[in-house]
């Protein structure tokens, strides 16, 4: 009932843990996998090793979180190495961040053995550099995911910035590139002050807001590029309960990413998101989730 196949994947659920959460390890992508996930994105990786931002890098808000994690991570080589022996029953997309089209190539070609597919972090949004700082502009975006179709045959997912005037420009560039999806959107970009210190609380002082607050952000932008894109949308963005998972569905996102809800209330919510998906398909009278994928978008 709940399978879905992307880019010629099977997952067995759409539901896929998100990138930077809870996915240090093989062993955590498989206790996702284990716990309710159909599939995962790992964390972002880079040519080089980064220690990341010092403390604090995340803030609790009642309705979500921002972060500044600074692109943490121990390189392609190291990544490599511990990844390539590693047997997974479940999608692992990978996700790989660079500078320019050609640093995002080079880590396609060199994590091609680990990857069932990419995800291309043009969206962070405070990493000198990287991420928004490039995915920002429609041709970078084409640019940077045509030079990684050239390299590799695995699927190709471009996630995107919501910090621009009309993200369904950065999807449209995305799919003249050659991508097979998008994930969209990453976070909002934020910032938080302690009125006591009167400084911004973060080390980074800005970072990324995630989790409930940027729900309806996200199931617009959702929305929108359904509507412009031929390619599959993947919906990311405070998707918290079942109920935020079937709007994402009837908005026409084709899977869904979940990483806020994984880091405050823990691994649980893969099964009780699927669960509530499945009774609201009996419900409604449908046999397949792949029935309620953009019926919003016919209205
Ligand atoms: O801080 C970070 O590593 C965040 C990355 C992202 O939002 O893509």
């Amino acid at each position: 009932m709940l399978e879905v196949k992307l880019f010629g994947i099977r997952f067995e659920n759409p539901l896929i843990l998100a990138s930077g959460v809870v996915d240090m390890t093989p062993e955590l992508l498989r206790r996702a996998h284990n716990e309710g996930a159909g599939g995962v994105v790992t964390k972002s990786i880079g040519k080089e090793p980064r220690k990341g931002y010092d403390n604090p890098t995340i803030v609790e808000l009642p309705y979500g979180l921002i972060n500044a994690m600074g692109l943490p991570n121990p390189g392609w080589e190291a990544f490599l190495n511990e990844f390539i022996d590693e047997r997974f029953d479940f999608p692992v997309i990978v996700s790989i961040f660079g500078g320019t089209p050609e640093e995002f190539a080079f880590l396609a070609e060199k994590l091609e053995p680990v990857a069932d597919a990419f995800e291309l972090n043009l969206s962070c949004p405070h990493a000198k550099g990287y991420g928004m700082e490039i995915g920002q502009d429609p041709k970078n975006v084409y640019e940077v995911v045509k030079a990684v179709k050239d390299v590799t045959d695995k699927p190709v997912i471009a996630k995107l910035t919501p910090n621009v005037n009309d993200i369904t420009k950065l999807g449209l560039a995305a799919e003249r590139g050659g991508a097979d999806g998008v994930s969209a959107i990453n976070t909002v970009k934020a910032i938080a002050i302690d009125i006591y210190a009167k400084r911004p609380i973060l080390s980074n002082k800005v970072g990324g807001y995630s989790g409930p607050g940027i729900k309806p952000i996200a199931l617009r932008a959702v929305y929108d590029l359904a509507k412009v894109l031929d390619i599959p949308v993947i919906g990311i963005g405070g998707i918290t309960s079942w109920r935020d998972a079937v709007e994402f569905l009837l908005a026409g996102a084709s899977a869904l990413q979940i990483g806020t809800a994984v880091y405050l209330r823990g691994f649980k919510v893969f099964k009780e998101i699927s669960n509530g998906i499945i009774e609201y398909l009996k419900e409604e009278g449908f046999s397949s989730i792949r029935d309620i994928i953009g019926l919003a978008l016919k209205v």
